[in-house]
């Protein structure tokens, strides 16, 4: 890689980044990084980079989700396990109905750093610095609170890898079997609509489980049916901490951010000639890059190139979140040219960030209407061009939150709005309404590989 080292970045314009006071402390605090074990091992993430070719060749769906920002204060095993029932449970959904392999990634274990709409926030006529997320300040108003601290980074590595053990040990210590699929039923799922229509789903692959036990093929001589992979993923924004965790792989010789498996530019930091762009060119992991209206044809198409250059199926994943208004608009052109390009890329669609509105009450929220026709609205759009797409990228938690409103299962109100609304940052599904949406995504994922295999 011409004149790229992980900390070439530095000599590039950057956006979106806190300014710390104590300029040694961080470099001490970086150092220190730097000599602690990477979070994944380069080999994992070829791996995902091969899941995700599948994916570009219409052989698979990819899941991307969980929380829109991590935090320390909630950093306990059940918010981890509660989330990870989820993914199963959309994942199984996917699967039997939708008719596909589902490629897993979590928001998780290090989706710390937030780009924000602005340098600071007022309120009661005070200005201070605006959260940037738990490694990098705190969420409390006060001047203390905002104050970016560096050692923030070591912790943010330490729960990082707390969370990763634990994911690790559901994947593969038996929690993940498919003989398990009815202990994902989350309690509060379970006496709803929604919670039955999984019930049913469960109770015919028990049923199929069954059948081929008796043939031979269970459990226990079959690794597929008794553990997973979930890879994790997060916002590569704070540049001081991926280039810490940045490590030459001993057996290619090449470069991998090993703080996470898949890593992705926010639709804030893309611009061609910045540091984030930069960096991203010289990791070797499968990356993303969130693609919002206001992303033009031809700086598309220099993006990809400057990304993947070698047009490898699998490296780059164009994360699109236009808004249900919006996507009609922008979204068919630049899909048309890059077809027309011959660019391998992965589209997914991010119904989230193009639909975030302030409640009356002042909550930021989104609708589940507004989500479900930007899905619906991005899988017509790839049918009318016969490109595929390819998955979805949600905020979402497996607990039981107020911060949405609508869908049939998890009627939340704008008024009911206050009664568990717990992110950090932006509002994120609940286990309803995801499972509801993975309901409909399997649904028209159906037709769409019908139409694909035609
Ligand atoms: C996010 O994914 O949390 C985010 C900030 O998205 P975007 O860069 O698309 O606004
Ligand atoms: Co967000």
């Amino acid at each position: 890689m011409k004149n790229w080292s992980p900390d070439s970045w530095r000599d590039f314009p950057i956006k979106q980044q806190p300014t710390y006071d104590d300029l040694n402390k961080l470099k001490k605090v970086e150092k220190e990084l730097a000599s602690y074990p990477p979070l994944i091992f380069a080999g994992e993430a070829i791996n995902l980079k091969k899941d995700l070719a599948n994916v570009v060749n219409g052989k698979a769906f990819l899941l991307q989700g969980g929380d829109c920002a991590e935090s320390f204060d909630a950093f306990n095993a059940a918010n981890i396990k509660d989330l990870f029932k989820v993914m199963m449970q959309m994942a199984v959904v996917l699967t039997f109905s939708g008719g596909c392999p589902v490629v897993k990634v979590g928001r998780i274990a290090g989706q710390f750093a937030k780009p924000r709409s602005a340098d600071f926030e007022e309120l009661n006529g005070i200005a201070l610095p605006s959260y940037r997320g738990d490694i990098i300040n705190e969420i409390g108003f006060d001047e203390k609170s905002r104050r970016p601290k560096a050692k923030k980074l070591l912790k943010a590595y330490n729960q990082s890898a707390a969370t990763l053990n634990l994911l690790r040990a559901f994947s593969r210590g038996g929690f993940a079997d498919l003989n398990q699929l009815h202990s994902w039923n989350l309690d509060f799922v379970k006496d709803n609509t929604l919670g039955g229509m999984y019930e049913e789903l469960a109770n015919k692959i028990s049923e199929s489980l069954r059948f081929m036990e008796s043939c031979g093929i269970s459990s226990a001589n079959t690794p597929q049916l008794h553990q997973t992979t979930l890879y994790t993923s997060h916002e590569a924004l704070l540049l001081n901490y991926e280039e810490a965790l940045t490590r030459k792989d001993s057996i290619t010789g090449d470069w991998f951010n090993c703080s996470a498996h898949m890593l992705w530019i926010g639709d804030r930091t893309r611009d061609l000639k910045d540091a984030h762009i930069e960096y991203f060119r010289g990791i070797k992991n499968p990356i993303g890059c969130k693609v919002g209206p206001s992303m033009k044809e031809d700086e598309l198409i220099q993006l990809i190139d400057a990304l993947n250059p070698e047009n490898e199926a699998g490296r780059l994943n164009l994360i699109v979140r236009m808004g249900a208004n919006k996507i009609a608009d922008h979204f068919p052109k630049l899909l048309a040219r890059v077809k027309k390009e011959g660019r391998n890329v992965l589209w997914s669609s991010d119904p989230m960030h193009g639909n975030t509105i302030k409640a009356d009450n002042g909550y930021k929220t989104r609708d589940f209407e507004a989500i479900l026709s930007e899905v619906r609205q991005f899988f017509k759009i790839h049918k009318a061009e016969g490109t595929y797409a390819g998955g979805i990228h949600l905020e979402m938690t497996g607990q039981n939150v107020t911060e949405c409103t609508g869908s049939c299962s998890s009627a939340v109100t704008q008024e009911g709005l206050a009664s568990r609304y717990h992110t950090q940052c932006d509002p994120r599904l609940n286990a309803d309404q995801a499972l509801e949406l993975s309901f409909m995504i399997a649904e028209t994922l159906k037709e769409a590989r019908k139409d694909l295999n035609k």
